[in-house]
């Protein structure tokens, strides 16, 4: 398509990817699951994961997007080779956007609805504060009104397309959110607990360390770098071909995995002053937390700029979702940017009534959030990525590849890593998640 939009420039490529990236999954699950998982030693064990499996896949992604500049189906059919259908990979990257927007808003809402909670002020007994929680999620109004509203904050960015919707609005959102963690992670750092916390997170007790904390890892680094599911070929495809893939994607991932250590640094010295357990779980920010801010001094303060960070950064990652799916519409439907961004925000929010409505539940008895959460994390995203970077090690020439990457040594060993290390690895984790290992 001749219009299809661009970045401005190398900046707003990357605030926007790290904005994409930077959201729920850095500041909600990655400290709840360092908790959960022994500290150090899975830090340890994501660093690696980053490192071997995601950064590799992250510039595959972009170099897909970039080179085609086209949306996901596009894309991959843009690299077949033969006649199997590579652009099956791009449906299925559609459709998890679908899915992961439709519970990732309902989790959004949430956050929003504990700044609207910050802004009265935490105060009662530890039970009513803890309590906040439950009346939440037990109701579907509270749910469904915040949920409408971050789908509607997302379609009204993405109808004003990539540089005046989500460019203009990362540019403003990403440095508040770099201004806001600084400060609350300074804050923390001057605690009590803060020894504590620094010798939990960087100690890593090796022995620790299980094949199920491995995976946990893997998929956490997966989830917070937006990999296996379309969301980086569509914003490197916005890419003009002057901007340099690997530089730009090391910065991401850079970004990406410093932005969650801060949240580590920030949660788990407010959580060791006060003794409490660090393994608290998915609850961690909005139980465990809010009872400190009712109880500290400065707390009001803490938890309006804790909550509004956490939205800042929920938001631009809302969008890097539906923009996957509009761009599908619009790149292979001919469709306009308005009309499809209203058709799937509708689409997303009806699904998301399914997280929206807790007392909906699988015929397991599942809530759907969690059920489709883990259908993507363990699933769809990790297959997604091995198929991707199988595709990049194999079906896309060397040659092909140096007219992007230089013929240089750092080249070569990467080749390397994509051809053997990273699909060796994720295949490791579906066949796991398959079950084939008992
Ligand atoms: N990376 C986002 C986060 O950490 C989640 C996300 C996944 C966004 C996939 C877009 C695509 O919260």
């Amino acid at each position: 398509m001749a219009s299809r939009g661009h970045w401005g420039g190398k900046l707003g490529f990357i605030l926007a990817a790290a904005g994409g990236a930077v959201g729920l999954g850095n500041i909600w699950k990655f400290p709840y699951v360092v908790g959960q998982n022994g500290g150090g030693a899975f830090i340890f064990i994501y660093l690696v994961s980053v490192i071997f499996a995601g950064l590799p896949l992250l510039i595959a992604e972009i170099y897909i997007g970039k080179t085609s500049q086209k949306n996901p189906v596009g894309a991959f059919r843009f690299f077949q080779k033969g006649s199997v259908p590579f652009s099956i990979i791009g449906y299925a990257g559609v459709v998890t956007a679908i899915i992961i927007l439709s519970y990732y808003s309902v989790i959004s809402g949430w956050t929003m609805h504990y700044l609207f909670l910050s802004l009265k002020g935490f105060s009662g007994s530890e039970e009513a504060v803890k309590g906040l929680f439950g009346q939440m999620y037990e109701s579907p109004a509270t749910n469904i009104f915040w949920h409408s509203l971050v789908m509607l904050i997302g379609v009204l960015i993405i109808s004003n397309g990539v540089q005046k919707g989500i460019e203009k609005v990362t540019k403003i959102l990403m440095p508040l959110l770099g201004i806001l963690l600084v400060s609350l992670m300074i804050y923390a750092l001057t605690l009590d607990g803060a020894g504590k916390a620094l010798s939990f997170l960087f100690y890593p007790d090796f022995s620790s360390i299980t094949p199920k904390v491995m995976l946990e890892a893997l998929g956490t680094s997966f989830f917070t770098l937006s990999l296996g599911m379309g969301a980086m070929i569509t914003y490197g495809s916005y890419l003009s071909k002057d901007i340099s893939i690997s530089q730009s994607s090391i910065q991401i991932a850079v970004i990406d995995t410093v932005i969650a250590l801060m949240a580590g640094l920030t949660i788990f010295p407010i959580v060791f002053t006060n003794n409490l357990e660090p393994s608290a779980g998915p609850s961690l920010i909005f139980q465990t937390l809010p009872v400190l801010f009712s109880k500290m001094p400065g707390g009001y303060i803490i938890s309006i700029a804790f909550f509004s960070l956490i939205i800042f950064a929920a938001i631009t990652s809302a969008i890097s979702l539906l923009e996957v799916v509009v761009s599908f519409a619009v790149d292979e439907r001919g469709v306009s940017r308005k009309i499809s961004t209203i058709f799937f925000g509708v689409v997303i929010w009806l699904v998301g009534l399914l997280s929206a409505i807790s007392s909906f539940k699988t015929p397991g008895g599942q809530p759907y959030l969690d059920f489709l959460d883990g259908i993507v994390t363990k699933y769809l995203m990790p297959i997604g990525g091995l198929l991707t970077i199988i595709i990049f090690g194999w079906a896309i020439s060397k040659a092909q590849k140096n007219e992007e990457f230089g013929k240089t040594k750092i080249f070569a060993v990467f080749n390397f890593v994509v051809k053997f290390i990273s699909p060796v690895l994720l295949a490791f984790i579906v066949l796991n998640e398959l079950g084939l290992f008992g």
